[in-house]
């Protein structure tokens, strides 16, 4: 296998309902399909050296969902952590996650923490769940700490800076993601990382996330390497 091209790679893993209704199954098959293309993407990344994996597992958004919906994804979540928590710690995974975590139910919220603590100084790749999260909740909640420190007087106004909001995100030690894949056919970002996603590399693909397999993660890579990464400046002659 090839280098992978980036450190940091996120999935919008979406479709998952798609793939479940046009077999004649209920949605929340498809979810319970999912976990094979999360194994894939896992192995795949951690063999080519990618450093942060963020899946997007679950927005502010979904709560929306009915209630069965969610709260089947919400046990799933825990089945899930609780069945694979062995093999992600003997490949070295650090799990790790980012959004409103005490939004989640008590049962998956435990199970995750007992992940995160458990595999905290884990060496391989760093795989980060998506969970109650919004790039918008993101950025308020980032506001809300700074304001904090501006009404203790520890800092000024004007000393706020792009450095400042970027270091109150959530993970302010993980680096920007050099490209986000959005599986299913749709071409938004629906509110995921959206303040660290200013210069990522969007890749869009028709694929249904639980058909997603390791092939098509790399030929994501191969249309990454031909991309011209300008960041505003210009090219070399
Ligand atoms: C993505 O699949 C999983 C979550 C958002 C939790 P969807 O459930 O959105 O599937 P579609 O987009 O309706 O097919
Ligand atoms: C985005 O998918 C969220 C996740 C994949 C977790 P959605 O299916 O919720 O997004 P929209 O509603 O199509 O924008
Ligand atoms: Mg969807």
């Amino acid at each position: 296998m090839t280098e992978a091209p980036l450190t940091h790679l996120g999935i919008i893993m979406d479709g998952n309902g798609r793939w479940a209704r046009s077999r004649g199954l209920r949605r929340i098959e498809g979810h319970r399909a999912a976990e094979r293309s999360i194994h894939d993407a896992v192995e795949y990344c951690g063999e080519a050296g990618v450093k942060y994996l963020t899946l997007y597992a679950f927005s502010t958004e979904n709560w929306k969902r009915p209630k069965t919906e969610v709260s089947f994804i919400m046990a799933l979540l825990r089945s899930f952590i609780k069945r694979n928590i062995d093999s992600l710690h003997s490949n070295r995974v650090k799990v790790m996650a980012t959004g409103r975590l005490d939004d989640l139910p008590q049962g998956p919220l435990k199970e995750l923490r007992a992940a995160m603590k458990r595999t905290e100084n884990n060496d391989g790749l760093s795989l980060i769940l998506a969970l109650s999260y919004g790039g918008r909740a993101e950025l308020a909640d980032a506001v809300v700490k700074i304001a904090r420190r501006v009404v203790q007087g520890d800092m000024q106004p004007d000393d706020i800076d792009e450095g400042t909001i970027a270091s109150d995100l959530y993970l302010p030690d993980v680096p920007d993601p050099e490209m986000i894949i959005r599986t299913s056919g749709e071409r938004r970002l629906s509110n995921f990382l959206l303040w660290e996603s200013a210069y990522s590399e969007l890749y869009f693909t028709e694929v249904l996330w639980p058909d997603f397999r390791k092939e098509h993660l790399q030929e994501a890579f191969e249309d990454f390497r031909r991309r011209k990464r300008r960041f505003g400046n210009v090219d070399p002659d």
